[in-house]
């Protein structure tokens, strides 16, 4: 079991997720992080640190972001570790709430 980040974190990248994850399981993309599902030990700290409510148990997850799994999984292998938090992306609070952000999520 793993918790998973979705939609709502892409062009917001608030990073608060990040100082309270215990095993620094965050990966990050330009736009977006994702969680390493080998690494998550569904401790759900996250949960409510995040300012976009992004983070999702998997088993919790809406019915129209079970595909994050999978989006996490492979972009974990892809994305570099974080450890760190960091200022937002610039316009994350205009972001922040807007539906299916998925085509706008940058792999590289
Ligand atoms: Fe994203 Fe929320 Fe973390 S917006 S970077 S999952 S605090």
């Amino acid at each position: 079991m793993t918790h998973v980040v979705t939609d709502n974190c892409i062009n917001c990248k608030y990073t608060d997720c990040i100082d309270v994850c215990p095993v620094d399981c965050f990966r990050e993309g330009p736009n977006f992080l994702v969680i390493d599902p080998e690494e998550c030990i569904d401790c759900a700290v996250c949960v409510t640190e995040c300012p976009a409510n992004a983070i999702f148990h998997e088993e919790d997850l809406p019915k129209n972001m079970i595909n994050f799994i999978e989006i996490n999984k492979q972009l974990s292998k892809k994305f570099k570790n974080i450890t760190r938090s960091k200022n937002p992306l610039p316009d994350a609070d205009k972001w922040n709430g807007v539906e299916d952000k998925i085509k706008y999520l940058k792999q590289k």
